[in-house]
């Protein structure tokens, strides 16, 4: 039996997981101070439950304990300080959290744990209810929440689901520490209410305070021994950084770096090709900021001068999961000791064409869509004979109600190839709207040729025939092409298969071929309406046969999506959701 590798990446993020999670419980029992008093107590009872028992006390210390080892080899690791802001804040935000927990860390656990002092929240919110206090208490929060949430963006924020939660998920970062304040707040002022009363503060809050006089000296003496202790850590983490350096320089060992366009730089070794970039100010993507996970500071290798260290098991997997070929290493992960040239594979590049508000996709994202293709009929012949004025205007006639059918329905006409259309539809929107929108924009589309048909042939020209495949699955969206000559598209099978489903519609002469998939994402029901038929295809490039649906008449998926024969479906399937409002 293989033993699983497990990386350091993966250790990091499994302990920052676990830290995450018990500061989002910690946070979500504070939020109960907002009811009172003893609902926060009442939930604090089942916070402990859960993390104050001996096999969470392991896995939470022991997480608090590696991850913070690994983030200060990390930074050992770095050669560079001039790194991207976010990276920078986030190193400091995690330096800086040990020293502005450690107050808190000692007033509860340490002295719950020496002394058996509560920490209870009447004693605990007395104690800090003084301005300098509470703001120091709220940036601890901030600082610390601001640490994960931050780490959990730059993890999961290249995740095909990620844009789709994204503007919830950021809600929640913002509310719940809002909530949890506002929780302190209110149970300290419920607490200064109670105190009025004399007799109640002897007899619920002055037996709280349990701590001697030399009790409180241990602890203060504890916390300022910590304070020198880290000092020392991360003196001695400079001060290793500094002797490793000197000692580079000193053995005078040095590689230098060739980019495409000439430019060249020389660094001591140890540096990574990354950093090496980032000290020579080359621009150089590095989406997860050296973490060996995003893949986007990958480089092609055009030649060394000696042998290249191989990649570590964190580089080896991010390689093997985007099919690297060989020569392609990770930037970030690569240190090299002998000079070489390299390529960098992703360009940084400002987006274009982006809505406001609408997610970048720039460096790609994976994303479940429904892709239609529309291509004209015999368009060669019938334009034989058109004078170029005459090409350019009906062929931008056709554009331009193609292009604005997609839009009314929620997609975007992204490409225009010749006579043919490419749209995506679900960048902002789940695969079932999208499925429906698609759906909705084919009989929209229909509906509008037939009407430009009628413009054309009363000014002379001939009528347009078109043929529409639609597929729906994961896509990788992102900005496509070189430097200023970029555009938004789609690549993956769902492309390919919603293509060759256009072409069938020769074959079938039928206006519309849509895959099974497609019908099952819009929860339509195609059973019994006339003019669609069902067909099993062999497409180009997919092992198994596609079920798809051959429609003669497209006014038939109107039908389909008509809120009626929705509602139909809808109860059918027990699922709910809006009905797409039917163009026109
Ligand atoms: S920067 Fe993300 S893998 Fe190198």
């Amino acid at each position: 039996m293989q033993i699983p590798t497990i990386t350091i990446r993966q250790v990091r993020l499994t302990s920052g997981l676990i830290l995450f999670a018990y500061v989002f419980t910690h946070l979500a029992n504070h939020t109960a101070g907002v009811i009172s008093l003893q609902a926060a107590e009442e939930a604090r009872r089942v916070f402990l439950g859960t993390w104050r028992n001996p096999v969470s006390t392991f896995f939470l210390y022991g997480a608090l304990l590696v991850h913070f080892a690994l983030g200060l080899y990390a930074v050992y690791r770095r050669r560079t300080l001039r790194i991207p802001v976010r990276e920078l804040v986030q190193m400091a935000f995690g330096l800086a959290i040990p020293l502005l927990l450690l107050d808190h860390v000692k007033n509860t656990r340490v002295a719950f744990e020496l002394y058996g002092q509560t920490d209870s929240y009447a004693r605990v919110v007395w104690n800090l209810w003084q301005p300098a206090q509470g703001l120091r208490q709220a940036a601890m929060l901030g600082v610390v929440w601001a640490h994960g949430c931050l780490g959990l963006h730059f993890l999961l924020r290249y995740r095909g689901w990620y844009p789709r939660y994204r503007t919830l998920l950021l809600v929640l970062a913002i509310a719940l520490p809002g909530l949890a304040l506002l929780g302190f707040w209110s149970i300290g002022r419920e607490l200064v209410l109670l105190a009025r009363d004399r007799m109640w503060f002897d007899e619920h809050m002055a037996p709280l305070f349990t701590l001697t006089s030399r009790e409180r000296d241990t602890l203060k003496a504890m916390e300022s021994a910590f304070e020198w202790a880290y000092a020392c850590v991360l003196g001695g983490l400079v001060g290793a950084m500094v002797i490793r350096n000197a000692m580079e320089r000193l053995r005078r060992a040095h590689f230098t770096v060739h980019y495409p366009g000439g430019h060249a730089v020389t660094v001591p070794q140890g540096f990574s090709v990354l950093e090496a970039s980032r000290m020579a100010g080359i621009p150089h993507t590095s989406v997860c900021g050296g973490r060996g996970r995003c893949s986007t500071c990958r480089v092609r290798i055009a030649s060394a001068a000696g042998e290249l260290p191989r990649p570590g098991t964190d580089e080896q997997r991010t390689l093997a999961r985007i099919g690297a070929p060989e020569k392609v290493r990770l930037a970030c992960q690569l240190r090299p000791s002998a000079d070489l040239a390299v390529v960098p594979l992703v360009e940084l590049a400002r987006p274009v064409g982006r809505a406001e508000g609408a997610v970048d996709v720039s460096f790609g994202v994976e994303r479940e869509v429904a892709i239609l293709f529309i291509d004209l009929r015999g368009w060669t012949g019938r334009s034989e004979g058109y004078l170029p004025f005459d090409l350019v205007y009906v062929l931008n006639r056709y554009f331009e109600t193609v292009g604005m059918a997609v839009r009314r329905n929620g997609g975007i006409a992204n490409q225009f190839i010749g006579d043919g259309v490419m749209a995506i539809f679900g960048q902002e929107a789940d695969p079932r709207r999208a499925c429906r929108q698609a759906l909705a924009a084919a009989a929209d589309i229909s509906r509008e040729m037939a009407r430009l048909n009628q413009g054309l042939e009363r000014d002379g020209f001939k009528a347009f025939d078109f043929g529409i495949g639609i597929d729906a699955g994961r896509v990788v969206i992102g900005e496509f092409g070189y430097k200023d000559v970029r555009t938004l598209s789609a690549a993956g099978n769902t492309v390919n298969t919603a293509s060759r489903l256009q072409e069938l519609t020769k074959e079938f002469h039928a206006p519309l071929v849509l895959s099974s998939a497609v019908r099952e994402y819009a929860a339509v029901d195609l059973s019994g309406i006339e003019g669609v038929g069902r067909a099993s295809v062999r497409v180009r490039g997919r092992t198994t046969a596609l079920e798809v649906h051959v429609v003669r008449e497209i006014e038939a998926i109107a039908a389909a999506l008509s809120p009626g024969r929705l509602e139909k479906v809808r109860l059918e399937t027990n699922e709910r959701d809006e009905a797409v409002a039917l163009p026109g």
